[in-house]
């Protein structure tokens, strides 16, 4: 589907996302700016315990894979 993940992919943009969107992974993290990032929903429950374990986190991190 066109998430940020894909669509980081389609535009050439290394993003790594190395289980393919199945939340099994924090390698997709992106940085949302803030007007954006207020705009997104919430994250669920399993994206935020992957955000929990994810490198460099900051508070606007999410997993590309979850943004559409
Ligand atoms: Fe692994 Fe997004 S690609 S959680």
């Amino acid at each position: 589907g066109d998430n940020v993940l894909y669509l980081a992919h389609k535009h050439g943009i290394d993003l790594e996302g190395a289980c393919e969107a199945s939340l099994a992974c924090s390698t997709c993290q992106v940085y949302v700016s803030v007007p954006h990032f207020d705009k997104l929903p919430e994250p669920d429950e399993r994206e935020d315990d992957m955000l929990d374990m994810a490198p460099m986190l900051q508070e606007n991190s999410r997993l590309g894979c979850q943004i559409i």
